[in-house]
């Protein structure tokens, strides 16, 4: 007898194989039979003639370390058939921690929620205190290079004394045998910029030794992406660890068309032997913080210092300057205009959201640039931007490369409450349906089994999850059956707040976290530890 029983679906199993009829038998969190079912006795039956049963998705790109505090139902993740979410990305993670810099992590965190108190100091101190409350999915936790940094030696730019490296290869690997996944870098945003080649290198070492893998956001994604994918591969050969590349993409319009050379080095690096992928989210936007725009060395020091040179007038004009500059490759104004910038959160200018710089500018009467640092200043470097920069061929051609998996770049929030402030981009409620409804159903850009292998199987090979990612006897149940008909995300720019529609129901480790669409409350995730 069976717990629960999921009846005559279409079994996607997460292998990219074609679907075939059959029913998928539960038994506590494990997947006890898939076949014919039918005369098989069930503590409830869900009947699911005509859709989809699929491993639940995992979401290799995600930054909810910093929402599921306040949002253990983790909703607009679990909404798309998200069971699993790799955090601690972009060379940032809420851990390790020293009493020392606490200050620069708090004040450079882009949102602190609720419960969260910074207690803790370690990775495995701060895992514990985060599972203590469960949550409705999986975590997959990684430990950012920024927070080692931070932790090590606040926002100093210049490279680490011996000690100091030593120092953050001891957290990395402590962090390792607290059970993270990996290391993670930020190599645009400060202080992972101020680090070299080597420096990751060193850091990254100590995470191969413990078998963890290294997820970058390359240190560059328009005018230098070929040589910032060419750094992310080296890290791998030298520090020996397979190597992912968070959300390709190729930034501003001189820079469309690159994506494909840069899957060109992905490929090559793997004839050579390397273990290298990358993930994308089906968008043309990208979104990130609006201090972003502002020349790295702006931040050298933390937030404070960054407050305290946005109001002396001299330097307020070498940021102009350079940001001005002739083509440099690495100013985000090179690339795109300021009508293509949208303002997406800021917590006290709410007047700002949802409007471009360049509207921005015009309503207060100055100049888009000017616009842009008052409003850093107003929100001490907490708003956010959505960057309309990417093209929609080279989308597709992520989409559709062996080695590229589905990633949000995005996080839990719910259309309620501080969760639901802004205009964030929609990649935090629409990614996984969309692929599966605008570039499998509609455009047909990949077929079915393969958009679902990359959003199962294909992670699941990434992280080295041989139980999960896959519908077979044995593995965890972690299931989404969903509507391929109707399956399509309804989060737009303007309305992003919205769930998608055509995903039914949602097991998490056995237990059904979303029935008939409607969240029932249930928190069966777990904290995953590597194998
Ligand atoms: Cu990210
Ligand atoms: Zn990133």
């Amino acid at each position: 007898m069976f717990d629960l029983k999921i009846e005559g679906a279409t079994v996607i199993d997460g292998t990219g194989a074609e679907g075939g009829r059959a029913d998928v038998g539960v038994s506590d969190d494990l997947i006890a039979a898939v076949g014919d079912l039918s005369r098989e006795p069930a503590g409830s039956t869900l009947r699911a003639a005509g859709r989809v049963v699929a491993p639940g998705f995992i979401d290799m790109h995600s930054h909810s370390d910093w929402r599921l505090w306040e949002n253990r139902r983790a909703e607009s993740k679990i909404r798309q058939g998200v069971t699993t979410e790799v955090v601690g990305n972009c060379g940032f993670s809420p851990a390790p921690v020293s009493a020392e810099f606490l200050d620069d992590l708090r004040g450079f965190a882009l949102y602190v929620p609720d419960g969260m108190d910074f207690g803790w100091r370690s990775v495995g101190e701060y895992l514990r205190a985060f599972d203590a409350d469960g949550t409705a999915l999986n975590v997959v936790q990684l430990v950012g290079h920024g927070t080692l940094r931070i932790a090590t030696m606040g926002f100093a730019r210049r490279a680490p004394d011996g000690k100091e490296l030593a120092r953050m290869q001891r957290l990395m690997g402590d962090a390792m045998e607290d059970g993270a996944w990996g290391l993670s870098t930020g190599l645009i945003y400060a202080p992972g910029s101020y680090a070299a080649t080597e420096e990751i290198v060193e850091i990254a070492r100590v995470a191969g030794r413990h078998r963890g893998f290294y997820a970058s956001h390359i240190r560059g994604e328009g005018a230098t992406l070929l040589d910032a994918v060419t750094e992310a591969i080296r890290v791998g050969r030298e520090g020996d660890l397979p190597v992912q590349v968070s959300h390709i993409k190729a930034a501003g319009r001189p820079n469309w068309g690159k994506v494909a050379q840069a899957l060109a080095l992905v490929d090559a690096a793997r004839a050579e032997g390397l273990d290298v992928m990358a993930d994308v989210y089906p968008y043309t936007a990208s979104s990130t913080t609006l201090r972003t725009l502002l020349p790295d060395w702006a931040l050298e020091g933390g937030v404070d210092a960054m407050m305290k040179r946005l109001a002396d007038p001299e330097v307020r004009g070498r940021i102009r300057r350079e940001l001005e500059a002739p083509v440099t490759g690495q100013s985000l104004l090179d690339r795109i205009g300021w009508e293509n910038i949208m303002i997406a959160y800021c917590a006290r200018r709410k007047d700002a959201e949802g409007k471009r710089l360049s509207e921005l500018g015009a309503a207060r009467g100055m100049d888009p640039l000017e616009a842009a640092l008052e409003l850093i200043v107003d929100e001490a470097g907490k708003a956010y931007m959505i960057l309309f920069q990417l093209d929609e061929a080279d989308l597709r051609r992520a989409l559709v490369h062996p080695m590229v998996m589905i990633g949000s770049d995005g996080s839990s929030l719910a259309p309620y409450g501080a969760l639901g402030a802004g205009k964030p981009h929609p990649r935090s409620y629409g990614t996984f349906p969309r692929v599966l409804g605008e570039y499998a159903r509609e455009q047909r850009v990949l077929g079915l089994p393969e958009a679902v292998h990359k959003m199962t199987g294909l992670p699941a090979r990434r992280l080295g999850l041989r139980d999960r990612g896959i519908v077979r006897v044995g593995a965890k149940a972690d299931l989404v059956v969903f509507d391929g008909k109707r399956v399509a995300d309804q989060a737009t720019y303007e309305e992003p707040h919205r769930y998608p529609v055509g995903v039914e129901h949602v097991l998490v480790n056995g237990r059904l976290v979303i029935k008939d669409g409607e969240h029932t409350g249930s928190l069966p995730g777990k904290l995953l530890t590597p194998p």
